[in-house]
């Protein structure tokens, strides 16, 4: 018996440290008053309301769910600054070109399934020298696509690159790479987090996720393909900052 049934994207987004480095990345991207920022995946939009409290910049929230889209705005009463959200997808952004000059995106990049087009949509959105602060999962090597391609049940595992795939990706695609930062520290911190919250060891998080994102597909199947994933994988986390160019 779970201690929470608080949904995972929930509990997930108020993991600790979380604030700190969208901060942190906001300040390396020179985000100021004057910045106009879309944060793309924006659930509940805390970070996007965070961003526009303490800067008093306009910031556009979007997310392709729209029960979490609602919740973003009934929580936005209270922001002070310019915050406003809509139901959009990444790779078809319905924003004129050069409306933004800073996109950020938390634990979202990973899991898109055409990252390529993603990435043209955040070109074309950003003012000439914007900025894109990705904050995400990473793997720390390449594993074997087979052990990778059962994890579609978790779609940020099941998408997740190198940090090296993300900075060519990005490189290829109109952008420079201002900086890149390991905070794979923050994986421990949100294990802890999570299993604190539903009150379960760290050890049976794979069963949760398992048991809370496999919709119907045989769970033992996807604990057993879910504990090879972690055999095999290296994951990370990491912040990267991007320049339009
Ligand atoms: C793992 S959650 C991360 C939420 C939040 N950014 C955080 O850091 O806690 C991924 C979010 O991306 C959204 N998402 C998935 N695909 C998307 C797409 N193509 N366009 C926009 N949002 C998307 C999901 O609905 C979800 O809210």
């Amino acid at each position: 018996m779970l201690k929470t049934e608080k949904p995972l994207i929930e509990v997930f987004g108020r993991r600790p440290g979380r604030s700190q480095l969208a901060l942190k990345g906001a300040e390396l991207a020179g985000v100021g008053s004057q910045s106009r920022i879309l944060e793309v995946g924006c659930a509940f939009g805390d970070t996007a309301r965070l961003l526009a409290e303490t800067y008093g910049c306009a910031v556009t929230g979007i997310d392709v769910v729209r029960e979490y889209i609602e919740r973003a705005v009934e929580r936005s009463r209270l922001a002070n600054g310019q915050v406003e959200f809509v139901v959009a997808d990444a790779a078809k952004l319905p924003f004129p070109s050069q409306s933004f000059s800073h996109v950020i995106c938390e634990a979202v990049f990973s899991l898109l399934s055409d990252k390529e087009a993603v990435v043209a949509e955040f070109h074309r959105v950003l003012h000439e020298h914007g900025r894109v602060i990705i904050n995400d999962f990473i793997l720390k090597h390449r594993i074997a696509e087979n052990i990778q391609k059962k994890m579609e049940f978790v779609p940020c595992f099941y998408g997740v690159k190198t940090a090296w795939e993300y900075t060519r990706l990005f490189s290829q695609n109109g952008f420079r790479q201002l900086s890149f930062s390991d905070h794979s520290a923050e994986l421990a911190r949100t294990a802890m987090w999570l299993s604190k919250a539903y009150g379960i060891s760290i050890k049976e998080l794979d069963r949760l996720f398992v048991s809370l994102l496999s919709q119907g597909n045989c769970q033992c199947e996807n604990l057993h393909h879910s504990r090879r994933f972690f055999q095999e994988a290296r994951l990370g986390y990491g912040q990267f900052i991007f320049e339009k160019i």
